[in-house]
């Protein structure tokens, strides 16, 4: 706040504090000439007559008392002007206690799970089901509530992993984030034509029918340009992130105009660190229930559904 605002504000509040004050004292005070408190000044409707009595002693008191606690409660707490207040008392420093408690608390439901790799997690019910709110709070904004994902945001509850699907792996797309980098390729491929014969041999992969020339050639290209990533076969390279091209399972989609826009513009899907934001351990949490979705009917774990 400006010091004119303070003294603004400090102005205004002195102004009706002692406004008060002067109104009891005024109101208050009898004047010469006033008639007495049996006395009737005035007489309607034959009967209905006024007295003149003082307010009742008590509640004049009171009054004065929330004066003097307004004056106790600006000294002490801030609210005159810049004055800060004798307490040092701030908003902010509330909140800061209340969360400093609300960590503590948290550090203490989640200190049992320290340390404990991703597949241990997974067989506690316990851990799970707060993994499971943890994925709900931080993580289903994309891949969705039921962990399917949406187009560009994978399906975390199936078999197939881009970047691997060893607890390690996991923990590690979880903790650090992953960035795909597919570059924009139509260029390398020889423009519009070349991108038309490598998307369709990319379409043949999955067994669909395709114009045989188109993939043949296409085959060609992608043995030089894309094969560095996917592979010679198309099957993909975890350490990369390169998706295999022969299942039918698709991040974007297996359609002939999808494809290709994935190699006119490339293709930088972006899991963001979740290390950082959500401390060690409900990370670790959050990516031993995406583990359980897809390990936990094989090995025994019990899985929360
Ligand atoms: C801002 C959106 C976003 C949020 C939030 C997010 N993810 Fe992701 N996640 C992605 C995208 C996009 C990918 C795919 C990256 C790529 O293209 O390879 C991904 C990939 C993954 C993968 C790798 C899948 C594979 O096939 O290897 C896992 C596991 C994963 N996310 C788990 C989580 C968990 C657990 C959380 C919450 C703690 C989370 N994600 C939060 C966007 C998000
Ligand atoms: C530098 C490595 C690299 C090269 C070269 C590369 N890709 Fe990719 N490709 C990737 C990565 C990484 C992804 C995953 C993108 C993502 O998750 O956002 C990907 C994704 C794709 C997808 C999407 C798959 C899906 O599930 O929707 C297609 C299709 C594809 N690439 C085809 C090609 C073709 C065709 C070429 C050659 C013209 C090629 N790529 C060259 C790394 C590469």
């Amino acid at each position: 706040m400006s010091n004119a605002w303070s003294w603004y504000v400090i102005a205004i509040v002195v102004l009706n504090v002692v406004g008060c004050v002067w109104l009891l004292w005024w109101t208050g005070k009898r004047r010469p000439g006033d008639p007495a408190p049996t006395d009737t000044s005035h007489v309607w409707d034959g009967d209905i007559t006024e007295y003149n009595k003082p307010m009742p002693r008590w509640w004049i008191i009171l009054f004065y008392l929330t004066i003097i606690f307004s004056i106790a409660y600006l000294y002490w707490y801030p609210g005159f002007g810049n004055y800060a207040g004798s307490s040092g008392w701030t908003s902010a420093k509330e909140l800061k206690a209340d969360q400093d408690e609300a960590d503590q608390r948290l550090a203490a439901t989640f200190a049992r799970f320290d340390g404990m790799s991703i597949d241990q997690i997974a067989k506690d019910p316990d851990a799970l089901r707060i993994g499971r709110s943890v994925f709900g709070n931080y993580c289903s904004t994309c891949h969705g509530s039921d962990a399917r994902g949406a187009k560009g945001f994978p399906n975390l509850t199936d078999d197939i992993w881009h970047w691997g699907g060893t607890p390690q792996q996991i923990e590690q797309t979880v903790m650090n984030g992953r960035t795909a980098a597919m570059p924009p390729l139509a260029a390398a491929v020889g423009g519009d034509a070349g991108v038309t014969e490598v998307a369709v041999y990319v379409q043949s992969l999955t067994g669909q029918k395709v114009d045989p020339a188109l993939a043949a050639a296409g085959k060609t290209r992608f043995a030089g340009i894309c094969a560095a990533c996917h592979g010679p076969d198309g099957k993909g390279n975890m350490a990369l992130g390169a998706p295999d091209l022969t299942d039918d399972y698709w991040l974007y989609g297996s359609d002939f105009d999808t494809i290709r826009e994935g190699i006119v513009n490339g293709r930088n899907g972006n899991m963001p660190a979740h290390g950082p934001i959500l401390g060690e351990t409900r990370a670790r949490m959050a990516a031993a229930y995406v583990y359980s979705l897809s390990h936990g009917k094989d090995d025994g774990a019990s899985g929360v559904q």
